[in-house]
């Protein structure tokens, strides 16, 4: 009935690298918003090999898995001499959260998001299958296990489980 809440869902999302070091935090963020997410925590982190490998273990075996991983830890740019770039991890809250971020972000490859999605957050931002912007998990069980990955509850709320900025 009109009297019943919906069920609110909660999803991991990722302002990779090249998000970050490329300005598109605040557009990205407003976008977000006027999608009708609540970010209920955020956290700015630069990532080390160990967290990368693991938050991404399940592509370990994958040819691009070494690629991924130098990606996630450091901005790419060929013109940039810096060797980090931080990442801006966000808790998205709504109903359907999980699969509405996905549907926001678009397809893996940003190439493609261009094509078929090109008001995508990837298509906006992204470049290629690894410089793709941003992450949403994606389903229930990666939501909260990526969640729990970078987050835990704490006598104040919920904390970030790596060193901040
Ligand atoms: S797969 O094989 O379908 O499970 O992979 P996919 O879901 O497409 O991608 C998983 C994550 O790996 C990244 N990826 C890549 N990184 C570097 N190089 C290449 N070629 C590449 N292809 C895919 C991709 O951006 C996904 O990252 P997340 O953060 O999960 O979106």
């Amino acid at each position: 009935s009109a009297n019943v809440d919906p069920v609110k869902e909660k999803t991991l999302a990722m302002i990779k690298p090249d998000g970050v070091d490329g300005n598109y935090v605040d557009v990205i963020k407003k976008t977000i918003l006027d999608s009708g997410f609540s970010i209920t925590q955020e956290v700015e982190l630069q990532l080390n090999e160990d967290t990368v490998k693991s938050f991404y273990a399940e592509h370990a075996s994958k040819s691009f898995f070494s690629n991924l991983v130098q990606y996630m830890t450091r901005v790419t740019h060929p013109e940039s001499f810096l060797t980090s770039g931080p990442v801006l991890i966000m808790v998205l809250e709504k109903e359907n959260a999980i699969a509405d971020w996905r549907a926001l972000i678009g397809p893996t490859d940003a190439n493609r998001a261009k094509e078929t999605h090109p008001r995508s957050v990837r298509a906006l931002c992204g470049l290629d299958s690894q410089r793709n912007c941003v992450h949403g998990s994606d389903s229930p069980q990666s939501a909260a296990k990526e969640i729990m990955f970078f987050f835990e509850k704490s006598s104040s709320g919920f904390v970030s489980k790596h060193d901040e900025l």
